[in-house]
């Protein structure tokens, strides 16, 4: 990051300011009369001077600061729309005045105390830093606005700053805070519950106020730090849409206003039920950031934009793009029912059938309180004695020590690897740890502590919890050869002490992932919250994958990987075939289907036990995971376009195109079969018209016929499906 000459991505004259990434641009001013920070123009790209808005005729009982559009809309003078800020005084009541003061430009992008964030060099990112200052009250706040041109992203974060004497209070603060001057807009969002998160919920916004929020303590199954705003008639690839997506773990609150002179205000930020940040004098507070993105090529552009912002300026680890292996884990294997010679039995089979990656799942540890089922045992992070009697060390080494067949696969032979899950942030009363430090739990007062799976939850507020957890983590992956991590999260946060400590625990975790993930750069992390409660861009700066949900069925997971991919890319999904029955939902899939949703997910593997495959489940099994090797480069790397979506068509499809537009791969399924019916048509997008294409070794035919005309199918029977290979005839 250096300090220097002006960029033409953030151009500044007197007190106006533009940021402007190859496809958008986005204007504010500082209101020379009030010093209030306005908002210009955040959409398409704008050069060259504006008109001058007219002055409004100001009829009726709402004065000028609420009908404009307000940059960082503060509290108690007139604008009766929602705040981004609310401060309680130290005089008690919660009227502030942010007025513009200066301003820096930064090349590059400084790094957020604490906190997760996008990151860049200078010729990635460029900053400006818009200093306010209330006067009255002498608090600073600084809003940080970072453009990444390339992806036609900003992201923004506040930083406060208490200059007084006396203490204050934040009640409420929104990373993002954006006018709209539009009524007519939808709203695009992702809802759900455990085992079906992500469903994508699409509604017209309508006067006054309408949002969501997280109160869990974690970003949650229920709802997710992720909006899009979108024209009525924008699809997945036309229009205009709008992308707002919060770099943050813990429970947040979107806020979505349209009000009565008819444009909108978005909010994205704290849950302000849940934060009340007394701040003395001379301290500092910084929210968390929100990326902003802006597309004209619908919804499906906003996806594609945050994807390469998150897989190049947000996932710090080295396997951020790099191919995954191919893995079995053992949860809806064994359960907890596990002992070394089941494993290493399970682990064999892995192995003749190509699997790279052997993955222990819960029910390993406790000693005096065995984790064997899911009352006892969270917070002994030692082997179970009488399970593995000289520890895991010894397993480990033979399970290393297989080699996983090739079979189909063209990779070279590779010896297995092992991974184990913990969940350290968790303690059950039934355990050694609760025995000697009760009061690491959260807990408040004599209030009884609830249990939710049997468990408390650690107060990872304190430094002394948060050393314990790197501690005996750092013991456990010293203590064999262990290059993968599953670090679950299995409930939600309540009976907390104090006002702080919701943001503080936060606070808390991301010290805890930072120091963790930068010691041990060489493991694969993958993060979890029974399935996907924390899958947000906060977990992902540390962890490059996250488990996408605990439902295995993969027609359910179709609708949840969809979801999911609005915001996130397919690099940070993980997708595992599981036996039928399904354990969730009792259905009945055939195993190619399984494996063609499955390996939609950057992280693809199994999840059942080998030995009871049926015959012509493992005949395919090599074959399904060749393919999956062939197909990951391009899953983890290339452009995502969701041709057709499961809440519309019998026949959802996505495909993914290779970053030098080489080659791409189609993904076709049939939800259910229909008689008499035209077979369906895909037709795909994003490929050049002009070039030709070979479709499974077949043609070639040409971009233009592929995007146009479309692939059709047969597909026979329900849950059908296909994968299709896609080259360019010019690069074979
Ligand atoms: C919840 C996770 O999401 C599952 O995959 C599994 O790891 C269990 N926890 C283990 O308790």
């Amino acid at each position: 990051m250096t300090r220097g000459s002006p960029d033409p991505t953030v151009i500044v004259d007197g007190t106006s300011f533009a940021l402007h990434g190859n496809n958008f641009s986005y204007l504010f001013h500082a209101d020379d009369g009030t010093g209030d920070l306005l908002s210009d123009h955040f959409g398409g790209s704008v050069t060259g001077p504006m008109p001058t808005d007219p002055t409004p005729i100001v009829n009726g009982w709402t004065g000028m600061s609420g009908r404009v559009r307000r940059e960082f809309p503060d509290q108690g003078r007139g604008d009766f729309r929602s705040p981004a800020i609310r401060i309680r005084q130290s005089g008690a009541h919660t009227i502030s005045a942010l007025q513009y003061q200066s301003h820096t430009v930064v090349k590059g992008k400084p790094a957020l105390p604490g906190l997760p964030a996008t990151f860049g060099d200078e010729n990635d990112v460029t900053t400006i830093i818009i200093h306010l200052y209330d006067k009255y009250s002498l608090i600073a706040a600084d809003l940080m606005y970072s453009v990444f041109p390339r992806y036609d992203a900003i992201v923004r974060s506040v930083t406060v700053t208490n200059k007084g004497k006396g203490a204050i209070v934040l009640e409420d603060l929104a990373s993002l805070s954006v006018d709209l001057p539009f009524g007519d807009l939808d709203m695009i969002y992702l809802r759900g519950e455990w085992a079906r998160e992500t469903h994508r919920q699409r509604r017209r916004i309508d006067y006054g106020l309408q949002g969501f929020r997280s109160s869990t303590g974690f970003s949650s199954h229920s709802h997710n730090p992720f909006l899009a705003l979108a024209r009525p008639s924008t699809t997945e690839f036309q229009g205009e849409a709008w992308g707002f997506s919060l770099v943050y773990t813990g429970s947040f609150a979107v806020n979505v206003e349209k009000c009565a002179q008819g444009m909108t205000r978005i909010l994205m930020g704290f849950n302000p039920d849940q934060l009340s940040w007394s701040l003395g004098a001379d301290e500092t507070f910084t929210s968390p950031e929100c990326v902003s993105v802006y597309s004209k090529d619908g919804l499906g552009g906003v996806s594609r934009s945050l994807h390469g912002l998150y897989r190049n300026h947000l996932v710090k680890s080295q396997f951020a793009t790099a191919n995954r292996p191919v893995l079995l884990n053992s949860w809806e294997a064994l359960y907890f029912n596990i002992n070394s010679n089941n494993l290493y039995r399970i682990a064999q089979e892995s192995a003749a059938l190509g699997v790279k990656l052997f993955v222990l799942d819960d029910g390993w540890f406790g000693k005096d309180y065995p984790r064997v089922s899911d009352t006892a045992g969270l917070g002994d992070w030692v082997p179970n004695p009488e399970r593995f009697p000289d520890g895991l060390a010894p397993l480990v080494k033979d399970i290393t020590a297989l080699k996983a067949a090739t079979l189909k696969s063209t990779k070279p032979s590779t010896n297995l690897r092992f991974g184990i899950w913990i969940e350290p942030e968790m303690v059950n009363s039934k355990s050694t740890l609760y025995q000697e430090h009760p009061e690491w739990a959260l807990y408040a007062e004599e209030y009884p502590r609830t249990e939710q799976r049997n468990q408390l939850i650690l107060n990872l507020a304190l430094a002394e919890v948060q050393d314990f957890i790197i501690n005996s983590v750092s013991e456990l992956l010293s203590s064999a050869d262990i290059t993968y991590v599953k670090w679950d999260h299995n409930r939600c946060m309540h009976e907390t002490p104090s006002p702080t400590t919701h943001h503080a625990y936060m606070l808390g975790v991301y010290r805890v992932f930072e120091t963790l993930t930068t010691r041990f750069p060489n493991v694969l992390w993958e993060g979890c919250a029974s399935g996907g409660g924390r899958f947000d861009p906060g977990v992902m700066q540390y962890f490059p994958q996250i488990w996408t949900s605990d439902n295995t069925d993969a027609v359910d997971r179709i609708f949840i990987q969809f979801g999911t991919s609005l915001a996130y890319p397919a690099s940070s999904m993980c997708g595992h075939i599981s036996a039928v029955p399904n354990h969730q939902t009792g259905r009945t899939v055939p195993m190619e289907f399984r494996a063609h949703v499955a390996m939609m997910c950057g992280s693809f593997g199994l999840e059942l036990d080998p030995t009871e495959l049926q015959p012509e489940e493992r005949a395919i099994i090599p074959d399904m995971i060749a393919l999956s090797e062939k197909i990951n480069p391009i899953v983890l790397t290339g452009d995502m376009w969701r041709l057709s979506l499961p809440e519309e068509s019998n026949w959802p499809a996505v495909l993914y195109i290779s970053k030098d537009g080489s080659q791409a791969v189609l993904f076709l399924y049939q939800l259910g079969s229909k008689v008499n019916h035209a077979l369906s048509r895909v037709r795909l997008q994003g490929l050049d018209a002009q070039d030709m294409y070979f479709v499974d070794g077949e043609g070639p035919y040409s971009g233009g016929m592929l995007m146009s005309v479309g692939l059709q199918y047969c597909f026979e029977t329900d849950y059908a499906s296909k994968v299709v290979f896609l080259e360019k005839e010019s690069v074979r």
